[in-house]
């Protein structure tokens, strides 16, 4: 160990004790390069831990808060909400719903069904599941793919929707008998040594089930398709599902098409959501900062940088102006946010606020009497893909075999979510039910308990789903620096926008800023 360590300096030795499993591995490292500052920082350097006052509970300021709060800074949260966790709401009954012009909602959701508004999944390899681990929120598997759950191409011309593992098994069928057709006949030789020929076709006739030379390799269907009659006893080998559809129909459909989603880095299974509602984070970021430390129904009127810290002006719950002063301040708000609230930042910094462009998402969480997705289509849990204007449907991964079951009826955006927007509640139900029966029929309207929809763009304090940026030079790079005492956090400062891996990680990162900055003034 000395010698390599030696040798090969430090990333050696890592990587050989990851080898051995004495070290985290690269991608541990990676996540957990941060760390936290620690009280010992100013008993060390005879510095003491400021004031900070923090501007939105969303899941950055909360962890921002939390953060510095390791090493005794004294924070404050402002949140204009009535709740924790901005974006990351789980609704469930009783819960209200206020939209920008003031249309409510109130969940009449069973006790132990819960409804995902905002962040729904983690992927695994996100500090999300780092501080769930942490804080103590228990985790589950959430499943974002499922071969049981359906695709449905209605401009394709698809007229029923098909399993995952159909479309599956067609295109990687058909794909694999035309790959080691072009091989066998020497299409490729001038990229394919003969080795690479056998290799290859080898592959190919796992990979697509298709048959061998003789058979001209020929995709024929088989068990992947699924079958019509299952399996069973006795003399029941089962009906294959049938009939194949030619190639031409399977490229036409254009099911293919949706599989490259789940190969994503940020959406590949296994993937996990917290154990009875996605909320459980920022209310254990809550627990663990305290009493006192958040003031809910304050909303943020003026931010002014001053020679020696910030004064923010807010209005409380009671409708009073107040002020607090702070050595520095987080603002963890949406930009296009703080883009709207009076300050003294400057011209560069106001602009660059306004830069991001602010996405749309929406979703309806529809209550159901019965789990037909489980009893009647064998779905438990999954997503299925479909190019309505609902986009996607999501079955619960949680509470299989319950009575009860709360499944997400949309999930879109961009012009899509804004079509459901523009309609009041009752008709974005009865548009997404409309268009959800074309999948699965008269139950899927008929065993409707109850709903409720949300449209991001028209939540207060909020007014988006996400941003996206032009570039990430300019505007991006300048918020993720200090405007005077004022420094910036949030998803839209990350690689991960739309995450709460990148609102975590952008805290974590502006947590380490203002705290060198503490320890070298
Ligand atoms: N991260 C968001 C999702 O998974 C956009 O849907």
């Amino acid at each position: 160990m000395t010698a390599v360590g030696t040798t090969g300096g430090a990333g050696a030795l890592l990587a050989t004790m990851g080898a051995l499993g004495l070290a985290p591995t690269a991608e541990a490292a990676a996540r957990t390069a941060f760390s936290p500052p620690e009280p010992s920082d100013f008993t060390l350097t005879g510095r003491g831990a400021k004031k900070v006052v923090v501007l939105g509970a969303g899941v950055a300021g909360l962890a921002t808060a939390y953060e510095l709060g390791k090493a005794g800074y004294d924070c404050t949260i402002l949140e204009a909400l009535d709740r924790v966790g901005g974006r990351n709401w789980t609704i469930r009954g009783g819960d209200r719903l206020t939209e920008l012009d003031g249309s409510t909602q109130t969940a009449r959701f069973s006790d132990g069904l819960y409804f995902n508004a905002g962040p729904a999944r983690l992927a695994q390899w996100m500090v999300t599941v780092d501080y769930a681990r942490e804080l103590g929120v228990p985790l589950e598997v959430f499943t974002n793919s499922n071969a049981q759950a359906y695709i449905y191409n209605a401009n394709a011309g698809m007229t029923a929707p098909v399993r995952w593992r159909a479309a599956k098994a067609d295109v990687y069928g058909y794909v694999s008998e035309l790959l080691s057709t072009a091989t066998d006949s020497g299409a490729l030789d001038g990229k394919l040594t003969a080795a690479d020929k056998e290799r290859l076709i080898t592959f190919l006739r796992g990979f697509g089930s298709i048959g061998n030379k003789a058979a001209g390799f020929a995709y024929e269907g088989g068990e992947r398709r699924g079958y019509s009659v299952d399996p069973g006893a006795g003399e029941q080998p089962g009906e294959e599902l049938g009939p194949v559809p030619s190639l031409s129909e399977v490229f036409a459909s254009g099911v293919g098409q949706r599989f490259s989603f789940e190969f994503g880095y940020d959406q590949a299974m296994l993937m996990f959501q917290p154990v009875g509602g996605m909320d459980a984070i920022p209310k254990a970021f809550a627990a663990a900062l305290g009493k006192n430390k958040i003031q809910l129904r304050s909303k943020v009127t003026k931010i002014t940088d001053l020679a020696d810290g910030v004064e923010i002006e807010y209005q409380d719950k009671n409708g009073r102006t107040r002020k607090i002063t702070a050595d520095f301040c987080v603002a963890a708000m949406p930009p296009h946010i703080l883009a709207k609230t009076p300050h003294n930042l400057g011209p560069d910094v106001q602009a660059a606020l306004a830069t991001p462009t602010v996405n749309a998402a929406g979703k309806i969480g529809l209550e159901y009497r019965r789990r037909w997705w489980e009893t009647d289509d064998n779905i438990y849990g999954g997503i299925t893909n479909t190019d309505l204007d609902l986009a996607t449907i999501w079955y619960p991964s949680y509470g299989y075999g319950g009575r009860r079951g709360l499944v997400i009826g949309y999930y879109n955006f961009g012009a899509q979510a804004d079509a459901y927007a523009a309609l009041p509640h009752r008709e974005r139900e009865k548009r997404a039910i409309e268009q959800g029966m074309k999948i699965h029929g008269e139950k899927y309207r008929d065993e409707l308990v109850s709903s409720v929809s949300i449209a991001w763009k028209l939540q207060p304090h909020i007014e988006g789903a996400w941003v996206g940026w032009p570039s990430r030079t300019g505007a991006y790079q300048l918020l993720n620096k200090p405007a005077g005492h004022v420094h910036f956090a949030g998803d839209w400062l990350s690689y991960m926008i739309a995450w709460q891996a990148g609102a975590l990680e952008s805290a974590r990162k502006t947590v380490t800023d203002l705290h060198k900055r503490v320890l070298t003034s």
